[in-house]
């Protein structure tokens, strides 16, 4: 275990007899909730869940996972299985089970200005308040503005019939979406960010046997806490937009961004995470907490400071019409009544997630520009369907790719990536390829006839060499 921050104290776990173990409330269901209320109870908690939509507590309490997340749902199973998860959408039932009340409802953008939406947290705040009658810690894990968790301990103590003696802490999750169990169980750090050391110890305990793993844990103020969060995810979002920056100029140039990445990776101060070119970053995350955290900042007076964000925002969203200008630029510069094939329809793999997908967003606009789009995506179909009902879908991949004059790959799938070009090459009308994610093997495609594009690299072929050793021995990437 290491503690960085406020104190130096020796966190306790709830089995050194100091703390008794907490109940745990987890308030909201979604992606972020439903993951921590179950990977809390595989821990060992007794967990209540709740959630106002009834329809999504009769599904968790059935034992089945409402969306889409890799090892989610047998795990789920195992936790029913003890019987310490329950759901519900009866808060008193959940302020009488638990002294410790996660908050994990979502925090979207708001539909007329760039500010984050607090109407479901307050709501969960109004709810859950006046059932408190007893002293216990609420633990913000949403992503919220500066400020909301000093706002919120005044809210909640002028409602709560426990008044002072409910406390409110921060402790943001940075769990991505496809890696949630992972995340959550073995996270890189955990965030406390509290106003008593009564709050610290109860928070230590919750994370007891995860701290037990050495995880770091710091220590901090509330606003420390609140902006960790919004200050991770705009470094993450300036990262993929710093590449997808280069990935214009060397268009411009000729220069090929994918060797330019490689480059830059193998120096440690940079590193080669998140600086994957391509169509840029999507989700109910990084789109949102850059604009929400450049309008607090603005509120705050130091909107200068993050400016840089929007500049961060327009490139991410250029991408999405450079993606179109190239899909078009491959249909000859017409897009009426061209077949195209959208591959993936999720914000990235592994998740059915299609809040703000790039995809979803990029084959919205060739079906606006007239062309007839077919999508396929594993797991993103049902969603999909009811948020885009006009674009066209297909059951199968190979359903999907028959008779298309451009496929276009925005969400690189592993089916996708191992996708045989030859067989695949037997179903299209032309072999035209559009990479938006840089995720396939651009010379078996080329070996296969296809014309490859991806943004950012040159149409030569030059980067498709396969790595060989020069006369010297120096291992050569790709020949200048
Ligand atoms: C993000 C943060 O990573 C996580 O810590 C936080 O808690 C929630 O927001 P998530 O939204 O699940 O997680 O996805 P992430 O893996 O960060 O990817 C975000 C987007 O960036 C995706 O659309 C992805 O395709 C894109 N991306 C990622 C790139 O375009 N290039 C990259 O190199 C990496």
């Amino acid at each position: 275990m290491q503690t960085v921050g406020a104190t130096d104290t020796e966190l306790t776990s709830p089995g050194d007899g100091s703390l008794e173990s907490p109940g745990v409330a987890v308030i909201g269901t979604g992606y972020l909730g439903a993951t921590h209320a179950i990977c809390m109870a595989a821990l060992g908690f007794r967990v209540i869940g709740v959630d106002v939509d009834q329809a999504k507590v009769t599904a968790l309490a059935g034992g089945r996972l409402p969306f889409f997340e890799p090892g989610l749902a047998e795990l789920l199973t195992v936790a029913m299985e003890t019987g310490r998860l329950s759901f519900t959408t009866d808060f008193k039932a959940a302020a009488a089970h638990a002294d410790v009340h996660f908050i994990c409802v979502g925090t979207p953008q708001s539909a007329d200005s760039p500010a984050a939406d607090l109407s479901h947290l307050e709501e969960a705040i109004r709810c859950l308040a006046p059932h408190l009658v007893h002293r216990c810690l609420i633990v913000g894990k949403s992503t919220v503005p500066i400020g909301t968790a000093q706002r919120l301990t005044a809210l909640v103590q002028s409602a709560a019939p426990a008044g002072s003696l409910v406390e409110l802490a921060w402790n943001p999750e940075f769990l991505r979406e496809g890696h949630a169990v992972e995340d959550t169980l073995n996270p890189d750090r955990l965030v406390f960010g509290v106003a008593s050391e009564w709050a610290r110890e109860r928070l230590a305990a919750c994370y007891a046997p995860i701290i037990s793993h050495s995880t770091h844990v710091i220590v901090t103020d509330l606003p420390t806490a609140e902006l960790v969060k919004v200050a991770a995810n705009s470094f993450l979002a300036t990262k993929i937009s710093y590449i997808n920056a280069m990935a214009e100029v060397c268009e411009a140039t000729g220069a090929d961004v994918n060797l330019l990445a490689l480059a830059l990776s193998y120096d440690s101060r940079i590193g080669g995470r998140f600086l994957k070119p391509g169509l840029g970053f999507g989700g109910g995350c990084l789109p949102k907490d850059i604009r929400a955290f450049a309008h607090r900042a603005q509120e705050l007076g130091v909107g200068q400071a993050v400016g840089f964000l929007r500049e961060v925002d327009a490139i991410n969203q250029r991408r999405r019409q450079r993606t179109v200008d190239l899909i078009t630029e491959m249909a000859c510069g017409d897009l009426t009544g061209v077949p195209v094939t959208v591959l993936g329809a999720a914000f990235k793999p592994d998740s059915d997630d299609i809040r703000d997908a790039p995809a979803l967003d990029v084959a919205h606009m060739l079906h606006q520009a007239g062309a007839h789009v077919t999508v396929y995506d594993p797991q993103a179909m049902g969603n999909a369907k009811v948020a885009y009902p006009d674009l066209g879908y297909a059951d199968t991949l190979e359903a999907a790719v028959t008779g298309a004059e451009v496929v276009a790959l925005l969400t690189e799938w592993d089916v996708f990536r191992t996708a045989d070009p030859v067989a695949l090459g037997e179903l299209v009308a032309r072999r035209n390829i559009v990479d938006g994610r840089h995720a396939l093997n651009a010379a078996a495609y080329r070996a296969a006839h296809w014309d490859y594009r991806a943004l950012g690299t040159p149409t030569a072929v030059v980067r498709d060499l396969p790595p060989v050793l020069a006369a010297d021995g120096i291992k050569v990437l790709a020949t200048p």
